[in-house]
């Protein structure tokens, strides 16, 4: 299959194109407006493979669009504004990648009559104290990021009923793992934690994420292109759920450090308390995550370590602005 990737330079993107290039026999092409979050650093082994291709562009650029799509069979849509800090300081971004982005690849996808698998979000569904969410949960967002997610699956699955487009949807709950912008939680602490800088934890620290590993979310995308119903929505949850507090006290152990370095600052507006996510139905595809968070983070605090060359430009460069306007403190020398 020859498929386009849309934001394939991005964390889970990469992860996608690099699994799905060492274990399938597909021709990819990378569509990426190259953002902040965009890195060719991301895809950086597997530029040379001949069945690769990078294409910079727009989402929302319908000439960009048309120019990677030639000869395609299927469009994956990574493509978007991820980070919810950034929704609710400047949502503007997000609204044009997931409305207008989205549109644009829906209509190049019906022109083609292209397979079209949209990633989405657990945020869709917003928090939950108990229990998970399912696909027929309603959809109640909280952040600019998740409402204008939230649009653009709706959006998508318009396209099946009323045009008869071929369209899944993945929805994921917290990624972690290499190459992930150390604006997430994860790779922000494990970075400060390394470096000696102040772990800045948001409101009480007792919020929890549902935890999967990023080659585990690649996998399950490419399951369900390989073998979803046309139409359907897949929940991908992973296999361990934790309290912020206790994934950052973690990182801290594994970096060497104590609690010391733990700084709680104003909570986030509108945070969402619990994700939690049933994945029976992907599951019955015959997908199951592989890796327990505790192996993961361990592994991921073990690549970060390793590949200074990846996160030292962005923490010498604009990330220290964006730093000090987020938390109002700088990062160490
Ligand atoms: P990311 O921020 O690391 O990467 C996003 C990529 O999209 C970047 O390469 C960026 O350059 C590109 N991009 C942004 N706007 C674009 C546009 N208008 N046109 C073309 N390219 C554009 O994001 P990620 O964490 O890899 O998330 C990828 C997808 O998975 C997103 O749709 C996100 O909503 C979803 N998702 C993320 C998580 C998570 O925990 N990170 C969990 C579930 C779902
Ligand atoms: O659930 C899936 C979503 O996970 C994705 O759709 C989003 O793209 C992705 O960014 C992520 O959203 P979260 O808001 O859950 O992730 P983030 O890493 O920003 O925050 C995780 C938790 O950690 C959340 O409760 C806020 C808290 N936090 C985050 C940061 C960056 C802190 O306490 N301190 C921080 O500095």
């Amino acid at each position: 299959m020859r498929v386009v990737v849309t934001g394939g330079a991005g964390f889970i993107g990469s992860n996608f194109v690099r699994g799905r290039l060492a274990g399938s026999a597909d021709e990819i092409v990378v569509l990426d407006k190259l953002t902040y979050a965009g890195r060719l650093e991301n895809l950086r082994d597997v530029a040379a493979d001949p069945r690769f291709r990078f294409v910079q562009g727009a989402i929302e650029d319908p000439d960009a669009v048309a120019g990677a799509l030639e000869g395609v069979d299927a469009i994956v849509n990574f493509a978007a504004e991820t980070h919810v800090d950034r929704s609710i300081s400047e949502p503007d971004a997000f609204v044009r990648t997931h409305a207008l982005g989205t549109f644009v690849l829906l209509e190049a996808a019906r022109a083609h009559a292209l397979r079209y698998l949209q990633v989405s979000t657990d945020e869709v569904y917003g928090s939950i104290e108990e229990g998970s969410f399912t696909e027929s949960s309603p959809l109640e967002p909280s952040s600019p990021y998740s409402a204008t997610k939230a649009g653009a699956d709706l959006l998508v699955a318009s396209y099946q009923r009323t045009f008869g487009l071929h369209t899944l949807i993945c929805r994921g709950s917290n990624n972690y793992g290499p190459y992930q912008y150390p604006e997430k939680l994860i790779p922000l602490m494990v970075l400060n934690a390394l470096a000696g800088d102040r772990l800045p934890v948001y409101g009480d620290g007792r919020n929890v994420r549902n935890w999967l590993f990023v080659e585990d979310f690649a996998a399950a995308i490419g399951f369900v292109l390989d073998h979803g119903r046309p139409g359907e929505t897949y929940n991908v949850g992973g296999p361990d759920e934790c309290e912020n507090l206790a994934v950052v006290r973690r990182i801290l152990e594994l970096c060497g450090r104590d609690d010391s370095l733990i700084e709680y600052v104003t909570d986030r507006p509108g945070h969402d308390r619990r994700y939690s996510l049933a994945s029976e139905k992907v599951r019955a595809l015959g997908w199951s995550a592989s890796m327990r968070f505790e192996a993961g983070l361990e592994r991921t605090v073990t690549w970060y370590r390793e590949n200074e060359w990846w996160w030292q430009p962005i923490r010498s460069g604009a990330y220290r602005d964006y730093y000090l306007r987020q938390y109002g403190f700088t990062l160490g020398p």
